[in-house]
Order: C-alpha cells, then sequence, then structure tokens
C-alpha cells in the first residue's frame, strides 16, 4: 500500500482512507466491523467518520473493531444523528437481512436515510463536547483530525469558533484541524483561519485545487470517488501526496481498491 506523509502525526499514512459513512446504518455491526479488520489487515491506516455517520453508530462500532490499531482517524463536529432515528433503525435491523436477499427492495428503503441528520450549532461548548464524546467512542487519546463538517459561512468565519479549534489543537485532543464539506467553506475558512490546513470534499469538486493547496502545506482528502463516476487510479493520481476515501465494505471493493492504491503513481 501506498504511504504519505502526514506531518503532525507519527507515521505515515495509507493514501486509501476507510469511508465509515455507511458503518452501522446501510452495513450492520457485524458486517462493518468484519469489513474494519479487512481493512487493517490489507493495510489501511487511513479511517474517515463522524458522530452522524452510521445513525450516529459509526464512532462506536469503529473504536471496538480497531481494537487500539495504530491508525489515523479523521472525525468531525458539526452534524449528529437526528432523534427522530429510533424507530428507523429499528425497522432498519430487521429490513437488511431482507434486502440483502432481494436487492430489488433497497429503493424502498433508501428514502429512510433521507433527513437522519441534525446540524449541531458550533459553539466552544458544542465542539469541546463533541470531541470529547468522539474520543470516548472511538476508545482514543487523540485523532489526526478533527473537521468542520460541512460548515456554514458563518461557522468558518466565527472567532469563538476558531479559539475553540485552536484549543482542541493545544489540548494535543486532534493534531490537526480540517473542513469536511463544499471547497468553496475551506476556501472562506482559510481567508480569515489560517489554523485550518486539512481539506477533505468531493474529488469531483475540482482535482486542479490539489496542488496549489498542497504548495502551501495543507493536507488534501478526496471523497465520493465512485459516486463521481470517476477510477480511484485518476483520483489517487490528482492527489498524490493526501488521502482518498473509499467506502469499502465489500471484500472485492476493498481487493480492487487496495490494488489500485499499492500501484506508484
Ligand atoms: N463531508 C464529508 O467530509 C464527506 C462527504 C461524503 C463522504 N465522505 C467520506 O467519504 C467516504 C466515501 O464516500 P461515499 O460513501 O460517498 O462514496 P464512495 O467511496 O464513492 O462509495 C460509493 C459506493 O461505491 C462502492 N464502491 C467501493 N469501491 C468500489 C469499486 N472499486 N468499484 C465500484 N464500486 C465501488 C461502495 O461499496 P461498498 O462500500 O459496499 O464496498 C459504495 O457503495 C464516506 O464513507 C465518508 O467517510 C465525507
Amino acid at each position: 500500500m501506498r504511504t504519505v506523509e502526514f506531518a503532525g502525526w507519527p507515521h505515515r499514512v495509507s493514501a486509501l482512507g476507510f469511508g465509515c459513512a455507511s458503518l452501522g446504518s446501510r452495513v450492520s455491526r457485524a458486517a462493518g466491523t468484519a469489513a474494519v479488520e479487512r481493512a487493517l489487515a490489507a493495510g489501511i491506516s487511513w479511517f474517515d467518520v463522524a458522530p452522524s455517520y452510521g445513525d450516529g453508530e459509526a464512532e462506536a462500532i469503529l473504536g471496538e473493531a480497531l481494537g487500539g490499531a495504530k491508525v489515523a482517524i479523521l472525525t468531525k463536529v458539526g452534524l449528529q444523528a437526528s432523534s427522530r432515528n429510533g424507530f428507523t433503525k429499528a425497522v432498519r435491523s430487521i429490513a437488511r437481512p431482507v434486502v440483502a436477499a432481494v436487492p430489488g427492495l433497497r429503493s424502498l428503503i433508501k428514502p429512510m436515510r433521507t433527513g437522519a441528520v441534525a446540524r449541531v450549532r458550533l459553539s466552544a461548548e458544542t465542539i469541546r463536547t463533541s470531541i470529547a464524546r468522539s474520543l470516548e467512542r472511538l476508545k482514543v487519546e487523540r485523532v489526526a483530525v478533527l473537521a468542520l463538517h460541512d460548515p456554514s459561512a458563518e461557522d468558518v468565519q466565527s472567532d469563538e469558533v476558531r479559539r475553540a479549534l485552536d484549543d482542541v489543537k493545544r489540548q494535543g485532543l486532534a493534531a490537526r484541524i480540517g473542513i469536511a464539506g463544499a471547497f468553496d467553506a475551506f476556501v472562506t475558512a482559510n481567508s480569515t483561519n489560517a489554523g485550518i490546513d486539512v481539506a477533505q470534499f468531493a474529488a469531483a469538486d475540482g482535482p486542479e485545487q490539489i496542488p496549489p493547496l498542497n504548495a502551501r502545506g495543507i493536507f488534501t482528502i478526496a471523497h465520493s470517488v465512485f459516486q463521481g463516476g470517476m477510477t480511484l487510479r485518476d483520483c489517487m493520481a490528482a492527489n498524490p501526496a493526501g488521502v482518498v476515501l473509499a467506502s469499502s465494505f465489500k471484500p472485492d471493493h476493498l481487493r480492487a481498491n487496495v490494488a489500485a492504491a499499492s500501484e506508484p503513481i
């Protein structure tokens, strides 16, 4: 597996990251745990998660499945699983085995995923509480990155938010601070906030943005490669010094993605 340097972290990280958005929702706890274990065995050492992922279950499942493995985790603050999720979760866990057997039913349960997240009003207090809970669920003392999750222009320009993120970094709870959202949000944040030096955005959002960002010491992460109909190889070539995320729960997908990430660029 090709690895890249991540300044502020004690070891190099895999150029392929494992995306955990479906861990605990589309993918059950048992299947997700097995997939994380396969990813670790294949050499993946970058995991992308958020408090809202997997109907709010992804961080805890990931923390358990990693079993103390020395990996880099990016988690986020800004979105959480909606409290309306209880009923959806119950229906989904009953429906999951049926849908697996009859793939045509997938379109029927898909609408249950929409509206499953709620926005967190960002303040010093909500940022502090969110990272503390994330670390507890992930069973780690610090993460590689704490990123603002799909922030608004107001969030990224707020002095209170900036100071709270500085505190997270100063206390050693996250090695670096990032924006995981639209590329424009990163540009706005960076015009006022020099402390944000990790940018995560959709692969289709402009690969030409990556070299100038890297030249300024900004670490770049691309996601939603397959949703965007691209190839992992092309995305890796466009982001040679950063990480490309892929949802790789199916063993065949993991194999193909690891193979693509093991080729020299
Ligand atoms: N705001 C943000 O920061 C943000 C936004 C979106 C996504 N993300 C992160 O990026 C991760 C990935 O994004 P995503 O889930 O939108 O999209 P993705 O990686 O493009 O995956 C979409 C689908 O493609 C499948 N797939 C994986 N490898 C494949 C291959 N080699 N050939 C064909 N299909 C393949 C996956 O299946 P299986 O998983 O079933 O194997 C999944 O169902 C998320 O899990 C999340 O961690 C972050």
